[in-house]
């Protein structure tokens, strides 16, 4: 039996929520092919341009199997093509796309055995695979849909947000910001000043998001920590942040650890402005991007 799952991107962070926060989007999405069988092993192809690796313990996707398999008595094996039309290296997710689609088929394969709350556990293998450290922001989205607030990892919390119907616009600008680096250019200490402004505003979208308040969610889409240090790595973040809250997005940020910059619009009309403004920007500055206009998934 052969079957197909559609992976989508995410958002991590929103903005304010570094870790924590992260939405599904409708486009794009990756596409896992997958059979089960008794001939143990993880045989993993890719339909795509990308040069990933197949090996399964260097793979996302199959660093997550493996892990699933930890908990699988009988003798089994998959089989597996991925077709990637997230671009690794985006910030939209593209490694969790491959680890938490490739968790959801297996269980699929074999009876849905497994919990959601498992499913993110063994993708988040992936993730290690990926950035070096376990978060679930990219994965929980994608396993569970919409927006999840991952409240712990150790152990593992997380909570489906109810938001109100929202447009999102994306630019990938076409160079490449490795999560590990993004990572690594942290402060590992922050004021307590600025942590009170985060927590305020984490909170904030949170309440704006449940009480379908825009003005809420558009006041709470700050960020004083990670922010001001990756934008760095993006050229024209600023420029891009700044016309498209002139254009009346509710704000928006970093995509993850970039370089795909979002910005969330209460109209589909204001979310298709937004794409012209962030491609003309890009087009001034000399850099290829890709832009997307989706919904929520
Ligand atoms: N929360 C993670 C980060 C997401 O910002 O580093 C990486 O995709």
């Amino acid at each position: 039996r052969k079957i197909t799952v559609e992976c989508p991107a995410t958002v991590a962070n929103l903005v304010c929520g570094f870790d924590i926060l992260g939405m599904a989007l409708k486009d794009p999405q990756d596409l896992i092919e997958m059979s089960v069988s008794d001939q143990p092993g993880i045989r993993i192809s890719h339909a795509d341009g990308y040069d990933l690796p197949t090996d399964p313990a260097q793979n996302v996707a199959g660093a997550a199997l493996l892990d699933l398999m930890q908990g699988v008595e009988e003798s089994v094996g998959f089989d597996l093509t991925i077709t990637k039309l997230i671009k690794p290296g985006s910030g939209l997710g593209s490694s969790a796309a491959s680890s938490a689609g490739a968790v959801v088929a297996a269980n699929q394969l074999l009876g849905n055995r497994f919990s959601q709350k498992d499913l993110v556990r063994f993708a988040m293998a992936g993730e290690k695979v990926a950035s070096g450290v376990k978060h679930a922001d990219n994965i929980a989205p994608c396993i569970m849909g919409g927006i999840t607030l991952i409240r712990s990892i150790f152990p593992l919390d997380i909570i489906q947000l109810s938001a109100p119907p929202m447009y999102v616009t994306v630019v990938h600008p076409q160079i490449e910001v490795r999560t590990s680096d993004a990572r690594q250019i942290l402060r590992k200490e922050v004021l307590l000043k600025d942590a009170i402004r985060q927590w305020g505003n984490i909170a904030g979208l949170v309440a704006g998001f449940l009480q379908k308040d825009y003005d809420l969610i558009g006041r709470s889409l700050e960020d004083v920590i990670i922010e001001p240090v990756r934008s760095i790595l993006i050229p024209g973040f600023d420029e891009v942040k700044k016309a498209s809250r002139e254009a009346g997005a509710l704000g928006g940020g970093i995509s993850g650890s970039g370089p795909s910059i979002f910005m969330l619009s209460r109209e589909a009309a204001t979310a298709q402005n937004i794409s012209v403004i962030m491609k003309d920007v890009y087009d001034s500055l000399g850099i290829d991007s890709k832009i997307y206009v989706t919904t929520l998934n």
